[in-house]
């Protein structure tokens, strides 16, 4: 169902690699909701192709882009103005890929050159990201730029390991940039902290699922799909919300401020 919410507006989305990214059903709602839409991936991730399917279902061209580069992200920038016919008005960064949870590495053993490299991708990107569109006067005024974090930003959980600390840089850089954007364009920046939500990225995490089945019990609502959201991340990019800027939102149901449900007693008694 439309509400054409976001009709006539244009935005990029970083990081649908397959159907069950984030990234892909947000796309899906932005479109389905009136957006025109420029996707963006790093290049390795392109080569997997899946994500030309989805170009194709909501008539976006692919751009390239690795979020450590700034060349390529002024590029991105560029090259979508050039196509959507104006300036931005919305931007999800949906990117997140730890280097030490991939080799295996426990928190108290990180490689700190690979600890480098997740943060950038992970966090610093979104200052790049800013940074590029802020130098580029690229977005139009009220515009919204929106990350996605999870709560072991506040919260420890030990299985997240260096990702924690990157969700943490993430959400005061959107804090701080939030601030600079607001003052000079407008420009709001949010992130929304997601329930966890079986994905690419998501899955990668030691012992997800019992991580997940946890956060489901302990949720009044249960867990947020990658739909809820997307359909989020709609009413973020849409006129309705103009002033909520420099945000952490949670999107858990209820997750972060339940203490103990009768769910998770009753399994602990069993
Ligand atoms: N899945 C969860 O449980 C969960 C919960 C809370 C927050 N999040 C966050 O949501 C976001 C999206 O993740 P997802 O769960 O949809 O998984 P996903 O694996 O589908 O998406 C991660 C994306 O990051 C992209 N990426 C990695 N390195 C990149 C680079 N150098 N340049 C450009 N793109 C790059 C990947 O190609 C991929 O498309 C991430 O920030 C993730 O941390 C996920």
């Amino acid at each position: 169902m439309s509400n054409n919410l976001l009709k006539s507006k244009r935005g990029i989305i970083f990081g649908a690699l397959n159907d069950q990214s984030i990234a892909w059903k947000a796309a899906e709602k932005c479109f389905e909701q009136g957006a025109s839409i420029v996707l963006t991936n790093a290049p390795i991730a392109l080569r997997m192709g899946e994500i030309n399917k989805l170009a194709e279902k909501i008539n976006a061209p692919v751009i390239g882009a690795d979020v450590t580069n700034m060349e390529d992200l002024k590029n991105l920038f560029e090259k979508s103005i050039e196509h959507l016919g104006g300036k931005i008005d919305f931007v999800l960064h949906s990117v997140g890929m730890s280097m030490n949870i991939r080799k295996g590495n426990h928190y108290t053993k990180l490689n700190h050159e690979l600890e480098y490299k997740t943060l950038d991708i992970s966090a610093l990107s979104l200052h790049r990201v800013c940074q590029t569109a802020y130098e580029m006067d690229a977005m139009s005024e009220w515009g919204s730029i929106v990350g996605l974090t999870y709560i072991a930003a506040q919260r420890v959980f030990p299985d997240y390991n260096e990702m924690a600390d990157a969700k943490a840089l993430l959400e005061s850089i959107a804090r701080s940039f939030g601030y600079h954007y607001g003052v000079k364009n407008k420009v709001r920046i949010n992130t929304i902290s997601q329930s966890p939500t079986r994905t690419t990225a998501g899955s990668g995490v030691k012992g997800f699922d019992g991580f997940i089945n946890y956060a489901e019990k302990m949720s009044p609502l249960g867990n947020a799909s990658a739909e809820d959201c997307a359909n989020y991340c709609v009413t973020l990019f849409s006129d309705l919300t103009r002033m909520v800027t420099m945000q952490n939102l949670f999107h858990d149901g209820g997750f972060s401020l339940t203490g103990v449900t009768q769910a998770v007693i009753e399994q602990m008694e069993k």
